[in-house]
């Protein structure tokens, strides 16, 4: 090889080696996805003691963080982490049923919503209305279950 295709190929080689978002692999898709979804339950869990259940006493504050990080991840893009090869009949460690990929429009549709009430919640904690709040969360944890009910296997 002469040194400028050297050159040239090991450039190309820098930029394949870090493209703007990775292809991950089938196992990483899966450990990403879970962890995102474990994050968000964790943050839900504390907007349920707190504005819902009141067990734990109220802090605008924390609320906010709960609520922005939820938003976050539900706007990050995680449908990167969803490849036909990571279901559960081909991939193992994962409960993702294979209807994903078959029933578009309802994916769409559910994500779409759970995406919004989201971005709402973040929009109410910010207020610091507690009520409001609580009734926001019930409508989040009805999107996240409208996602189980159709693509998560029990
Ligand atoms: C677009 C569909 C969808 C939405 C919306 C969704 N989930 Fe899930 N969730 C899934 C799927 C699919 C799995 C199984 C992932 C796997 O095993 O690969 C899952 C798994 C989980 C898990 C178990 C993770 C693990 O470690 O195995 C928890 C906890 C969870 N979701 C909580 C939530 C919460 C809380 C919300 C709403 C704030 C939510 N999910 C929204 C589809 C969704």
């Amino acid at each position: 090889m002469k040194k400028t295709g050297v050159i040239a190929a090991a450039i190309l080689a820098t930029s394949f080696a870090m493209p703007a978002a990775a292809q991950l692999s089938v196992e990483d898709q899966i450990e990403a996805r879970q962890a995102g979804y474990q994050f968000m339950a964790w943050n839900m869990g504390k907007i349920k003691a707190q504005a819902v259940d009141g067990d734990v006493e109220f802090n605008a504050d924390q609320m906010k963080a709960a609520a922005n990080a939820i938003a976050a991840i539900a706007n990050s893009g995680m449908g990167a982490l969803f490849s036909p090869d990571s279901t559960m009949d081909k991939a193992e460690n994962t409960r993702l049923k294979p209807e994903f990929f078959q029933q578009t429009d309802k994916v769409r549709e559910v994500g779409t919503n759970f995406v919004r009430e989201a971005n709402k919640l973040q929009e109410v904690a910010a207020t610091g209305d507690r009520g409001a709040l609580a009734r926001q969360f019930s409508a989040v944890g009805q999107t996240c279950k409208a996602c189980h009910d159709n693509f998560r296997a029990d």
